[in-house]
């Protein structure tokens, strides 16, 4: 199948980019490199560099690569930055996601595969969260994923867009050949990381009294292979003509908590990593952990890569490799 991935240049989006590549997918990557990286895009993808709001850029490259799916990545995604700055997550997420909404319909394209997020349910009521839990975002990167999710209910009943919604919990882990490089950082596993390889300094825990088992925040990271997975696993469906759905991407179990995620860190790489506790990060629920019977059951999904030990050791080594 020929496929755009716009965000195919940054961290799930060159894994993305990968997997379908290695499924005989015909890629093309459509990314502003604002956060991607030139050279994580894989040997094979071609790169069309613009930005998602360049309505007559897209509409050329869509033209150029006659995609039967689009998989939308491109996105800004940072929390903290999302309640400093909300004009950005909505232009980019919300604005730039409706213009390529509006070019795939010019184009004739009607499937989408689209990164949602976990941060769409805010601060659940319960665990582990299923999908028909209430949606109430804390900050804009929620609430700009959670709008574009509406706006593909109305495209496809009003257009007939057909759009698989995934909602990743913690992103985690590394392909050999790509893993995740923000700057500034500021997820846990690759700060953790950067301690261990002694490339900066303690890692400052975010608050030590939470409602968990040790009081650190507990959270469901699932391996970017297995994400990338998932995409494969919905391009499919939507080709074979399943209707649109949205779908929890996490192991699910019990978690693991930031000091679990240190611990381990600290075993796989058999480092010693510095740790002090600070003040609570604002917005940061106790618990965010994933029912994911849905996308198990519709799409037969099974992350293969859910010990926590695979997940930091993947990362370590695709950090240590370059
Ligand atoms: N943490 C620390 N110290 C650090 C960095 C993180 O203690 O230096 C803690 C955080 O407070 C949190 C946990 O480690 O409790 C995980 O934090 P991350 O920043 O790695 O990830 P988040 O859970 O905040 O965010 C992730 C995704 C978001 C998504 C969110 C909610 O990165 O895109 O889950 O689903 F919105």
């Amino acid at each position: 199948m020929r496929v755009f991935v716009t965000g195919g240049a940054g961290y799930i989006g060159s894994v993305v980019a990968e997997v379908l590549l290695a499924r005989g997918h015909a890629v093309s990557v459509y990314d502003d490199l604002s956060e991607g990286h030139r050279d994580a895009v894989p040997d094979g993808a071609r790169l069309l560099e613009g930005d998602l709001l360049d309505r007559a850029r897209l509409d050329a490259a869509l033209r150029e690569t006659r995609p039967e799916a689009v998989v939308h990545m491109a996105a800004r995604c940072q929390v903290g930055e999302s309640m400093v700055n909300p004009a950005a997550y909505y232009r980019v997420n919300l604005l730039g996601g409706l213009t390529l909404l509006d070019a795939m319909r010019a184009a004739g394209v009607t499937r989408l595969v689209f990164s949602s997020t976990a941060a769409v349910y805010g601060e659940p009521a319960k665990q582990p969260i299923e999908e028909d839990d209430a949606t109430a975002p804390s900050n804009p990167y929620g609430e700009t994923k959670l709008a574009f999710e509406r706006a593909l209910d109305w495209y496809g009943q009003a257009y007939g867009v057909r759009a698989v919604s995934l909602r990743y919990f913690n992103a985690a882990g590394a392909s050999p050949r790509a893993g995740e490089r923000h700057d500034p950082e500021t997820h846990l596993i690759p700060i953790v990381l950067q301690a261990a390889a002694g490339r900066r300094g303690a890692v400052t825990i975010f608050g030590d009294d939470y409602p968990t088992r040790d009081g650190t925040c507990l959270r469901d990271y699932v391996h970017a292979l297995d994400l990338a997975e998932a995409h494969a696993l919905a391009m499919a469906a939507l080709a074979d003509g399943a209707p649109s759905a949205a779908y929890n991407l996490g192991c699910g179990g019990d978690g693991f908590t930031v000091r679990e995620v240190i611990d381990t860190a600290a075993r796989v790489t058999g480092r010693s990593i510095p740790v002090s506790v600070g003040a609570r990060r604002p917005g940061d629920p106790a618990t965010l952990v994933a029912a994911s019977t849905r996308i198990r059951r519709a799409l037969g999904w099974r992350p293969r890569h859910a010990a926590l030990d695979d997940i930091i050791r993947s990362a370590w080594t695709w950090m240590t490799s370059r």
